[in-house]
């Protein structure tokens, strides 16, 4: 590609994206835009009492803690640490402003399949734990859709808080609002315990996968 091209295309893996999919007056120099993932509505109307896990004290997606606020993400969470917590899950290799900013777009302008969620500590600015449902619409069933709770992780200095059980619990529970048959996820062996203890069973067929890349 020439070196005038490439002002005018970003790079997301091994494609090139046009620049204008930075869409929604973001500027990737310049403060980043607040406006929610999805609709912020969506954890309001989720029916908490119906949570199966059992919390000490009176937390919820509403009141996480003290100064801690659930919400969609945004793009400036991207400024607040949003990519340093998902660090402590996996490897995500590197990630400039401007491929988070491209891949954000791409995931807003999929309604209502992409549903990452955060937990801000709003006294420091920081995101602090995050989980993310995403929703597959099938042609079995009677089409129905399915989902996958994904990415689920607590910054190391807030965990044993129930803030991993909370989140989990909610976005299990937005699945149902959803309207999902059914929900399911991936896990570490040393995790298995964390799902069992929140209903989730280990299902009897087994996951199998081909990696195409080793990522770093
Ligand atoms: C797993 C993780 C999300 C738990 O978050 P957390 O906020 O520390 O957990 P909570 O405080 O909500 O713990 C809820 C309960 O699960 C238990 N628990 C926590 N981690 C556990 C684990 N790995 N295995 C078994 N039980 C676990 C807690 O003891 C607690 O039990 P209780 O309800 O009887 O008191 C967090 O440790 C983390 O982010 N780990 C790194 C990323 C990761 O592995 N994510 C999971 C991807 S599959």
């Amino acid at each position: 590609m020439e070196a005038s091209d490439k002002s005018k295309w970003v790079q997301i893996g091994n494609r090139w994206i046009p620049r204008t999919a930075l869409k929604d007056g973001m500027s990737t120099n310049g403060p980043l835009d607040e406006t929610p993932l999805y609709r912020p509505g969506l954890l309001k109307e989720i029916d908490f009492s119906e949570a199966q896990a059992k919390f000490k004290g009176s937390i919820s997606p509403s009141n996480p803690g003290e100064n801690l606020v659930m919400r969609p993400l945004c793009a400036a969470d991207y400024d607040k640490g949003f990519m340093e917590v998902l660090k402590q899950l996996t490897k995500c290799g590197d990630t400039p402003r401007e491929k988070f900013l491209a891949r954000y777009n791409q995931m807003k302008s999929c309604p209502n399949t992409y549903f990452v969620t955060v937990i801000e500590d709003i006294s420091k600015s920081k995101i602090i734990a995050t989980g993310t449902v995403v929703l597959e619409q099938k042609f079995i069933r009677g089409c129905a859709e399915r989902s996958r709770i994904e990415d689920l992780v607590v910054d190391d200095e807030y965990r044993g808080l129930q803030l991993g059980k909370l989140m989990f619990q909610t976005l299990l529970l937005l699945s149902q609002h959803l309207g999902v048959y059914k929900c399911s996820l991936e896990c570490l062996p040393e995790n298995i315990a964390f799902y069992e203890n929140l209903d989730f069973k280990v299902d009897p067929q087994s996951f199998m996968q081909y990696r195409f890349k080793e990522l770093s």
